[in-house]
């Protein structure tokens, strides 16, 4: 029979005879992936049937931003020793990770107030602001404020890799030594800065960007990378944003269950600026 698909599309339908279905001393799909561990961790703790769409929408989330952090951490450990090319690669991920996080806001969406209030006193004060995946991708990408370690005081394992990266440099800093490196004027003050306070503009940086992006074709993997961390910032403000809309339509005005004025808290973060000199240099071009 010829297939409408093309010669190596055959239609297989004896396929699941075929399979292999003895998993008593195999490996299955769901032992390696540990769903029953997975399964395990999805416990509400109402019978509100949107706490079960809340507690999946988070875990998925949490899942991607520890995709997250591993893919900066492996791509700045490649910028340190001055390699471009696969961090590139790894930064798109990252870009395409974030869009996945960001359209979790539309399945989220479905749960009115009213939907939300059924369980919101099952979880106190509990609040994403607490979730160490997300201060991790802040801190690796040099949004630092050293307060924002203190609801995991009292969790060695999930506090000591925070202050690591809020003490090494984030994603933007190695992307400046790089330029350093290649001859471009980055300024002592800015190599040597304190890491754990937030960057701000710098003029000498902005210029060595300037120098970048006039001459795309000399400097070509920085002018990349500068674009790729452009898609990262632009991607996060997009998280935000989306936040802040879900949480105002479904908390109002609310104080944060975790402690916050809620979306005043929230907007403010939306003023948020990674990678000044990369927004600037627009301006100035
Ligand atoms: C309807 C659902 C949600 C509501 C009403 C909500 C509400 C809030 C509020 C009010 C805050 C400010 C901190 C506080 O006082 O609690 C906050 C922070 C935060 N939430 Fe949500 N949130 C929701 C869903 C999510 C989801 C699905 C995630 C995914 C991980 C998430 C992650 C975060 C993070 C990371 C912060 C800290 C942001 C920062 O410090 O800049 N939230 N949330």
């Amino acid at each position: 029979m010829t297939c409408p698909l093309g010669a190596g599309a055959t239609p297989d339908a004896d396929a699941p005879e075929r399979a292999h279905t003895d998993f008593s001393r195999d490996l299955s799909y769901g032992d390696y992936l540990h769903l029953d561990e997975l399964r395990a961790a999805h416990q509400p703790v109402t019978d509100a049937h949107d706490e079960h769409l809340f507690i999946a929408v988070h875990h998925v989330s949490e899942v991607w931003l520890s995709l997250i952090v591993r893919e900066l951490q492996a791509a700045m450990k490649l910028l340190e020793a001055g390699i471009t090319d696969a961090p590139l690669k790894m930064l798109t991920r990252v870009v395409r990770a974030q869009e996945q996080l960001t359209n979790a806001w539309e399945v989220l969406k479905t749960m009115t107030p009213a939907d939300y209030l059924q369980f919101r006193h099952a979880f106190g004060q509990a609040s994403g602001f607490q979730s160490q995946g997300y201060r991790m991708v802040e801190f690796l990408l040099g949004n630092r404020r050293p307060t924002m370690l203190r609801p995991h005081a009292h969790r060695p394992d999930l506090h000591s890799p925070l202050q690591d990266a809020l003490h090494g440099p984030s994603v933007y800093d190695l992307t400046l030594k790089l330029l350093h490196a290649r001859g471009l004027d980055v300024p002592a003050e800015v190599l040597d800065r304190d890491l754990t306070a937030k960057p701000t503009l710098n003029e000498a940086v902005l210029q060595a960007w300037l120098t970048v992006y006039r001459d795309p074709e000399t400097y070509w993997d920085l002018y990349e990378l500068a674009e790729k961390l452009l898609d990262v910032e632009d991607n996060f403000r997009r998280w935000r944003f989306n936040h802040l809309t879900t949480v105002e339509r479904t908390i109002g005005f609310k104080p944060g269950s975790g402690g916050t004025s809620g979306v005043g808290y929230l907007r403010g973060a939306l003023d948020t600026v990674l990678f000044p000199e990369l927004w600037e240099v627009r301006t100035r071009l």
